[in-house]
């Protein structure tokens, strides 16, 4: 077999959403650990929740509201410009330090996005940090109104990029992504960002759980929906090998 398209998901795959913290903090001293946890907690619950209920409103929307609803949770006042200055990061997420580089050894090989985030926050963050240059196309789930793990929403990447699912490998860092692409069809890679061994030492620690280790624990280890990734890699750099041996 040989792969034709490599798309990948972008928060938390290629883009390092626990970036925001550096701002959340500087925002909100003491609590930008809090903040960015609950934050991306609830913003993949609402599209999930819009999802079921018919009620899509674009990831921005999402972004923003559970943002909103996080500020509110804590007691604190997003006015006087901090909420702008905290959304305005998820423009200029940090790139995961090997993504550029394992993006230009796939060279040869159509490479795309396929994210919830809408159309206009792809494209700022894609320019942002310069991958609009290396990716054949950006892919947003605003094209079928509808979320992943939606089947509707993998179906997009056929669509745009006319490969069929069993020639394309899908790459992402998400658990329920991984699951979703898989019960869509695609090959599936999985980048374990938290080794089962780093995470299970994480939680031995007891006592009180950091926020960020309790995210940790509900968003990166393999979620049991019955669907396994075809590949489990440490970093994106391993994906060259994958797609040269198809
Ligand atoms: C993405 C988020 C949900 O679709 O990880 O990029």
């Amino acid at each position: 077999m040989t792969i034709k398209a490599v798309v990948f998901d972008a928060y938390g795959t290629l883009y390092d959403i626990q970036s925001v913290a550096a701002v959340t903090e500087r925002e909100f001293a003491g609590r930008g650990e809090l903040i960015t946890q609950l934050w991306r907690i609830k913003q993949l619950e609402y599209t999930w929740l819009r999802s079921l209920m018919g009620t899509y409103e674009d990831f921005e929307v999402v972004t923003r509201d559970s943002l909103a609803y996080t500020l509110d949770c804590l007691g604190l006042e997003g006015s006087g410009g901090a909420f702008e200055r905290i959304f305005d990061k998820y423009l200029h997420l940090d790139l995961y330090p090997e993504a550029s580089a394992a993006l230009a050894s796939l060279r040869g090989t159509k490479l795309a996005i396929l994210s919830n985030g809408s159309p206009s926050m792809l494209g700022a963050l894609t320019q942002n940090t310069g991958l609009d240059r290396v990716l054949d196309d950006v892919i947003s789930v605003d094209d079928a109104r509808v979320f992943k793990p939606s089947s509707r929403a993998y179906a997009l990447a056929e669509t745009r990029l006319g490969v069929a699912p069993r020639d394309a490998l899908f790459v992402s860092s998400n658990p329920w992504d991984v699951a979703g692409a898989k019960a869509f069809g695609f090959n599936v890679a999985w980048i374990e960002r938290v080794p089962r061994e780093a995470m299970a030492r994480e939680l031995r620690h007891g006592g009180a759980l950091p926020p960020q280790t309790l995210f940790k624990a509900l968003r990166t280890q393999m979620d049991v929906l019955g669907f396994e990734p075809d590949h489990r890699i440490a970093s994106l750099a391993a994906l060259v090998d994958i797609v040269a041996r198809g």
